[in-house]
């Protein structure tokens, strides 16, 4: 049997006749770049957001970049992140010589500790860049007082949950801008990479517009030093035909995982992902900490179960950030989740009985 961690094909058959009439037509249009398709993506992404405006690029990665840029960061200044991350949200603020600061994570939730950010402030810290991992929400509301108390910015990397929402507020609708990856894996999946980044600050969008096209509001007349990041025209007309489906399967998803909970529960060598009072956790990855990692990733690959672990290495401890001097022990959480987390299938396509299969893989594994 193969039950892949990710089933692109099984996506596209479901709404076929849809992506295939969207792409055709961008074909037939011949707008390949920031078509009429890119706009329409934008006002959807940002009506869905509940946010004012929306830039789509090349990728979340970009839309990190670009919010970083737009908001004014130089070389020196410090952000505070997390190190349990994808490498693109350091990374995004290395590339424009800015410093990533790190702080540990909360053990239940992956998520960034807002407890441990005021420690880390100095004089050139100028804003915090939280992560909402895997489907769920940082809690904001710390991190919005720091904001107010020392005037910094804050960039919602929500690149992994579209969606995701806590006490009523919607992933990157919170911070300055909210950053988001349309990489197939993601909740809203392209057919390539694609990215977005949403904001209320009229200044920020305008700025994070032309610097999409290297800095030029009008063509070949250059404001700043930009890059050449667009979301593709049949990227977002393979979004707009998702889109529509994209509550529908987070349900899935979420559906999905609190079988895995209730099949889980009680294995004293599995911990179930914790889902917070308040917040909707969207599922992007179904993450477990486990005993014996490499026993179960053999009992898995065995039964042609597709697994993930998101993330091997933390940041810190990363040989491009060697130079920051970190060292091995600075933050025992992440570290210890890197050797523990196992992320298992919860794409909206599983079947009842596909779970169940999993999950009996998982718990023989363990003989519960
Ligand atoms: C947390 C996080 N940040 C940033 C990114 C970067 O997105 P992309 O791969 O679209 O550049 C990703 C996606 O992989 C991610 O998971």
């Amino acid at each position: 049997m193969n039950i892949p961690i990710i089933d692109l094909g099984k996506l596209y058959n479901e709404i076929k006749p849809e992506i295939d009439s969207a792409v055709s037509k961008v074909i037939a249009d011949t707008k390949f770049i920031l078509g009429p398709e890119v706009c329409e993506i934008e006002k959807k992404i940002a009506e869905y957001c509940r946010s004012e405006y929306a830039v789509g690029c090349a990728s979340g990665t970009d839309a990190i970049l670009l919010s970083l840029m737009s908001l004014g960061i130089e070389p020196g200044d410090e952000i505070i992140t997390t190190p349990f991350t994808f490498f693109a949200t350091a990374g995004s603020i290395s590339r424009l010589g800015a410093i990533p600061v790190f702080v540990d994570i909360d053990p239940g939730t992956f998520n960034l500790n807002p407890e441990l950010v005021e420690m880390k402030v100095t004089n050139r810290t100028k804003g915090i860049l939280p992560v909402h991992l895997f489907g769920q929400m940082v809690d904001m509301d710390p991190l919005m007082d720091l904001k107010k108390r020392y005037n910094l910015f804050i960039v919602e990397d929500a690149c992994q949950s579209i969606g995701a929402k806590y006490k009523n507020k919607i992933a990157g609708s919170v911070g300055d801008t909210g950053c988001f990856s349309f990489f197939p894996t993601k909740n809203l999946g392209g057919f390539g990479d694609g990215g977005m980044l949403v904001t209320n600050d009229s200044d920020v969008y305008e700025k994070a517009k032309s610097l999409r096209v290297h800095g030029a509001k009008d063509r070949y007349f250059h404001d700043y030093i930009g890059i050449n990041s667009r979301l593709d025209t049949i990227q977002a007309a393979i979004l707009l035909a998702e889109i529509k489906y994209l509550d529908k399967w987070t349900e899935k998803r979420r559906k999905n995982a609190s079988l895995y909970n209730s099949l889980f529960r009680g294995i004293k060598n599995v911990q179930i992902p914790v889902d917070k009072k308040y917040f909707y956790h969207v599922y992007n990855q179904y993450t477990l900490r486990v005993e014996n990692r490499p026993g179960l990733v053999k009992a898995l690959e065995k039964e042609g179960i597709g697994y993930g672990i998101y993330y091997p290495l933390p940041l810190h401890m990363q040989n491009c950030y060697k130079g920051l001097g970190y060292r091995k022990g600075d933050f025992p959480e992440s570290e210890k989740a890197s050797e523990e987390v196992l992320s298992i299938p919860v794409h909206p396509f599983l079947t009842k009985d596909l779970i169940n299969k999993i999950a009996d893989t998982v718990r023989n594994f363990y003989g519960a």
